[in-house]
Formats: structure tokens, C-alpha cells, sequence
């Protein structure tokens, strides 16, 4: 499929996906969600990639959904087409996968990038979730992934006030893992992916499954679950192989199974 609002570039094992539409600071219409849930999906399929990096431009990883489009559509419209919905296509990603964020990350920009395994955040960032300020709401996962991520406190404020959270407090609060100069932004996080894409593949799927877990079960059923992708993890040549590099002091060659 060849892309009009997204793209996408090989770096060997890893994936970069940039938005593209600069004309409006890359906000969110349904071409580039069809876009982008078809890259990801090729990304996923395909086995020589084994990490991806989403990213937007220094100005903006994404300003929000695209407020044009949705000024012309109705409830009726939204409900029945369950708009929005899409983006569950993309967070079924099962390979890692991280958001470069610089500018801003607005409404669904913000939303987007709390989809991604974590977030590098470049030293302009701006995060928010101003709906509010348009009579609507978060819809894209906001107030549940942002409130998981930096508590009730902050993420009540920023979807009461449309405040927004520069990257130092995105930091402070544990919504990104990192800051980078925004200059060197996409390097350190292709750096970054390549380092995952080094790893063991099925051990990093794994991980990515564990801590994802934390989000969506007790701590007793999700101990459980870690506790049995351990166990079954034990039964991939790459966890013999892993081992027997160690003892034997080389690096491990991994064969995704
Ligand atoms: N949708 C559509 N177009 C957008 C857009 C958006 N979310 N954000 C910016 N644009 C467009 C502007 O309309 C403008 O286009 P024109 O030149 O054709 O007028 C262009 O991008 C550049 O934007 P500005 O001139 O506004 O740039 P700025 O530097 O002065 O301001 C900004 C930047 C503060 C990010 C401002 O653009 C802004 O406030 N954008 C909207 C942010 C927002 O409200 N996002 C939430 C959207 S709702 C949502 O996302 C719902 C959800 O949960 C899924």
C-alpha cells in the first residue's frame, strides 16, 4: 500500500513510521488511521523487523483528531460507525514499539502516543488533553491511559483545564522515560529500537506482554500470567541459547523461537 499521510522507512530490523501532514500540524483524520493501522500491521507481519519508532516532526507528533473532519459529524455518525475504534487495531501491535515525541501531543496526538510500549519525549514536548475546550472529550483511550499513567490529580487537571504538561513534568510525572534534545530525538530513539530489535524476539514480545498486563488485571492474576510466560519462555531455543552465551562469555544468536 503506498502512503499519503504517513512514511515509513526500513532502518534493518527497525521500523520508522513518521506522520505526515504538516499542513495540519499531523491531526488524526481517518486516512491516516487507515494508514497507519496498515503499517503496523505489515510491520508486525513482517520477520525481518523486530521494533518500530512513532514519530510526528519537531513542531508536532500530532495536534489532536482532525477537528475538521469531526465538526461534520454527528452522534448518530460517530455511534454507528463506533469512530474511533480503529485505533484498537493499532495497540494489538504485538512487536515493541515507541513514540518519539516532540511539539505537541494534543487530544488524540497525546492518545497516540500513550498507545506506544513508551514514550521519549524531546526536550519541546507538549502534552495535553484539551477537548474540553471544544465541548468534547478525550476518545481515543485519554482519560484512562493518561490517569493510569501520571494519577487522578494531574489528569484531571489537564482534561478540566486543557492545561498542557511540558516535558519536564511529563518526566516528573512518569509519563515519558526519557528526554532527548529534540534535534536528537529520532537518532537516540531508532538507537533505542535497534537495542530491542537486538534482543531475543519471543523474550521481547513477552515483556512487552507482562507489563501491559499490569495495566489490565489484579496483581495476583497478573503475577500469575508473568509467572507462566516465564515458565513458557523456559521452552525457546533462544532461552538455551541465552544461557549458553552467558556461561560461555559471547553474544547470543537468536533464532525467534
Ligand atoms: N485538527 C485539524 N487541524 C488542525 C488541528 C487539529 N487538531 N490542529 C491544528 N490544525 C491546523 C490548523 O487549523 C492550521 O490549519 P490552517 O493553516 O489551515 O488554519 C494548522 O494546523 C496550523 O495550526 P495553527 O495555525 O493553529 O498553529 P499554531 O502554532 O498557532 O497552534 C496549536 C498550534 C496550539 C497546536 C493549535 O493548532 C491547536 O490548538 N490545535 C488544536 C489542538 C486540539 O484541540 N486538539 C484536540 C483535538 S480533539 C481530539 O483529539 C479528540 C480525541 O480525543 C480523539
Amino acid at each position: 500500500m503506498s502512503y499519503e499521510t504517513i512514511l515509513v522507512e526500513r532502518h534493518d530490523a527497525v521500523t520508522l513510521i513518521q506522520l505526515n501532514r504538516p499542513q495540519a500540524l499531523n491531526a488524526l483524520n481517518s486516512q491516516l488511521l487507515g494508514e497507519l493501522i496498515d503499517a503496523f500491521a505489515a510491520f508486525d507481519a513482517d520477520p525481518a523487523q523486530r521494533a518500530a519508532v512513532l514519530t510526528g516532526s519537531e513542531k508536532a507528533f500530532a495536534a489532536g483528531a482532525d477537528i475538521k473532519e469531526m465538526q461534520e459529524r454527528g452522534f448518530a455518525d460517530m455511534y454507528g460507525s463506533n469512530m474511533f475504534a480503529g485505533w484498537e487495531r493499532v495497540t494489538a501491535t504485538r512487536k515493541p514499539w515507541l513514540a518519539a515525541v516532540a511539539g505537541f501531543a494534543l487530544g488524540g496526538g497525546c492518545e497516540l502516543a500513550m498507545m506506544a510500549d513508551f514514550i521519549l519525549a524531546g526536550d519541546n514536548a507538549k502534552f495535553g488533553q484539551p477537548e474540553v475546550k471544544l465541548g468534547i472529550a478525550p476518545g481515543m483511550g485519554g482519560s484512562q491511559r493518561l490517569t493510569r499513567a501520571v494519577g487522578k490529580a494531574k489528569a484531571m487537571e489537564m482534561c478540566l483545564t486543557g492545561r498542557f504538561m511540558d516535558a519536564a513534568e511529563a518526566e516528573r510525572a512518569g509519563l515519558v522515560s526519557r528526554i532527548i534534545p529534540t534535534t536528537d530525538l529520532v537518532g537516540e530513539a531508532l538507537k533505542t529500537a535497534a537495542l530491542i530489535a537486538s534482543m531475543p524476539p519471543l523474550a521481547a514480545i513477552a515483556n512487552k506482554e507482562m507489563v501491559n498486563a499490569a495495566f489490565e488485571t489484579g496483581l495476583a492474576q497478573g503475577i500469575l500470567f508473568e509467572r507462566r510466560l516465564f515458565h513458557g519462555l523456559a521452552a525457546t531455543e533462544d532461552k538455551a541459547e541465552g544461557m549458553a552465551a552467558f556461561v560461555e562469555k559471547r553474544p547470543g544468536v537468536w533464532k525467534g523461537r
